[in-house]
């Protein structure tokens, strides 16, 4: 399973890459407007920037509703890096743009899914992510795991190249449950990554073996 780091903070997308278990990034409006990005030009420069840390995937999403106005922006994006992904949200236009997109060769994210109707769509677009919100579904009440288990299901009955991108992720048990259900990637923040290093019993037990070899030396 692939990790992306779901933030626009450069310190953590950097501690993230130094680990060396980061495959990219996503990002969307509000988690730029989180780091204080806002404007056009420096949302542009801040993608860049995001660009010259990892190796992988940066999903850069667009603004626009209409599909005239997502081409525009969205080859704009294509044209900043080649690592940048376009970000589409799932409503109609969207679905046209991710097959227009598919068409040109430019990758795509179909993002804000919260149902396997609205993932077979993306998937017959040709996105090459999908982005079910599965914290947000945790958060009201309905079981944001079982969406991931069922897209994972159609995609593979019809071996759709689509790769789901588990998104609203928050914590570590959410990485775990993505990996067994298959997912193809996940994204969340940097605690949910690091949260995986830890086991009592590693740090006893690293304790333990460091005082023994005190004992003889
Ligand atoms: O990747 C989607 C993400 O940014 C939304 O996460 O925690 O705001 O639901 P959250």
């Amino acid at each position: 399973m692939k990790f992306f780091i779901d933030t626009a903070n450069l310190d953590q997308i950097k501690e993230a890459q130094d680990l060396g278990v980061l495959d990219g990034v996503t990002t969307n409006p509000s988690l730029m407007a989180k780091e204080g990005i806002t404007g056009k030009e420096n949302i542009l420069n801040h993608y860049k920037a995001i660009c010259e840390i990892v190796d992988g995937d940066v999903s850069a999403e667009v603004i626009a509703t209409d599909f005239d106005g997502m081409i525009q922006e969205g080859e704009a994006l294509a044209a900043l890096h080649p690592q940048i992904v376009v970000k589409l949200p799932m409503i109609k236009d969207g679905v046209k743009a991710a097959k227009y997109f598919s068409d040109k060769g430019i990758k795509t994210n179909v993002t804000l899914v919260f149902s396997a109707g609205q993932a077979l769509l993306a998937a017959k677009a040709g996105a090459t992510y999908v982005s079910p919100f599965l914290g947000r579904l945790d958060d009201i009440s309905t079981d944001g795991l079982n969406l991931i288990a069922e897209i994972r299901q159609i995609y593979d009955n019809y071996n759709f190249e689509t790769q789901i991108l588990s998104a609203s992720v928050r914590h570590t048990m959410h990485v775990i449950d993505c990996a067994k259900l298959g997912s193809d990637v996940m994204t969340g923040p940097l605690s949910s990554i690091l949260g995986l290093l830890n086991h009592p019993l590693t740090d006893i037990g690293l304790a333990k073996f460091l005082a023994d070899y005190k004992k003889g030396n």
